[in-house]
């Protein structure tokens, strides 16, 4: 292989890129994409053993390199250490990809409490608190960046089981186009991707369902998938779009929702 196509495989070659939910479903695909094409990446997530054990996977498929920071997203103090830490063995900070996040299904009457603040601790108030640090970093170095987030289609369309996470992922379409508008100025473009991928999080809804709500899931969604009426891959359908949108290919696309979902979402 000469140097030059050696060279061309490396996308990502010099990114500094923080990853959230890193330790499985969608964050895992990313990490390993990212190593791949050579970014350095800290991922971070709650899971400790299985984050650390999808960073050394990907260390073992240099060119890139990963570390694995233990956080929480949804608390503030924790985020702003975390990401020095990050910002300090990268070297800086190119790319933030938000895409830890949480469900929780039943029916809208019986939604308490606890169960809306995990969602919009996690989901809202940890996306918020996460491109705050991230804008922090990158807004002093000058050289602009890229901040992904995730929302769904369920912030799209109605959900009856799944009312909070749909006004939840509701609140970062908002958010993320807002940020997207002020922060575009600074160089720093936001945009927020609706994906449809089989994951831990689809096989852990499936089977939470009645037989009824399945039959009902299936039709209305995944056979609904115009591409292949079935739920993407993380690696195949999912992760080069996510190095597409970490890299400078994608410097003029801001305040968007892009839906990577074989086509179930339509956005306007
Ligand atoms: N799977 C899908 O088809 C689908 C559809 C629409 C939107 N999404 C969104 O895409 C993102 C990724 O989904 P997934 O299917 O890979 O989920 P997943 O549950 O398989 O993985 C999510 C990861 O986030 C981590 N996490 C959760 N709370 C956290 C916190 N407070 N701090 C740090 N890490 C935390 C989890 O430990 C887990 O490793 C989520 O935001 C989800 O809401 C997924």
């Amino acid at each position: 292989m000469t140097e030059r196509s050696e060279k061309k495989k490396m996308q990502l070659e010099g990114k500094r890129i923080i990853v959230t939910g890193g330790a499985q479903g969608m964050g895992e695909a990313t990490v390993k994409a990212y190593v791949r094409e050579g970014a350095s990446v800290v991922s971070v997530d709650m899971l400790e053993d299985l984050g650390q054990a999808v960073v050394d996977e990907a260390n073992a498929e240099a060119p890139g390199k990963a570390k694995f920071i233990k956080l929480d997203i949804s608390k503030r103090a924790d985020v702003e250490r975390v990401f020095a830490e990050a910002a300090e063995f990268l070297g800086g900070l190119d790319v933030l990809v938000n895409i830890a996040g949480v469900l929780r299904a039943m029916p809208p009457e019986e939604i308490d409490d606890a169960s809306w603040d995990f969602v919009f601790d996690v989901n809202v108030k940890g996306t918020m608190l996460t491109n705050q640090a991230a804008f922090a970093i990158m807004d002093p170095q000058g050289t602009g960046g890229a901040i992904i987030n995730f929302g769904s289609v369920s912030g799209l369309r109605p959900e009856v089981r799944g009312s909070i996470y749909s006004a939840s992922k509701g609140a970062v379409h908002s958010w993320t186009r807002s940020v997207a508008s002020a922060w575009g100025p600074h160089g720093i473009r936001v945009n927020a991707i609706l994906p449809i991928i089989a994951t831990p999080m689809y096989e852990k809804n499936l089977a939470s369902m009645t037989p009824e709500e399945l039959e009902v899931y299936t039709k209305n969604t995944i056979k609904a998938i115009p591409l292949g009426g079935k739920y993407g891959d993380p690696d195949k359908d999912f992760a080069p779009v996510m190095v597409f949108f970490a890299s400078d290919a994608s410097h003029f696309i801001n305040g968007q929702l892009i839906p990577v979902d074989g086509g179930l979402a339509n956005v306007r």
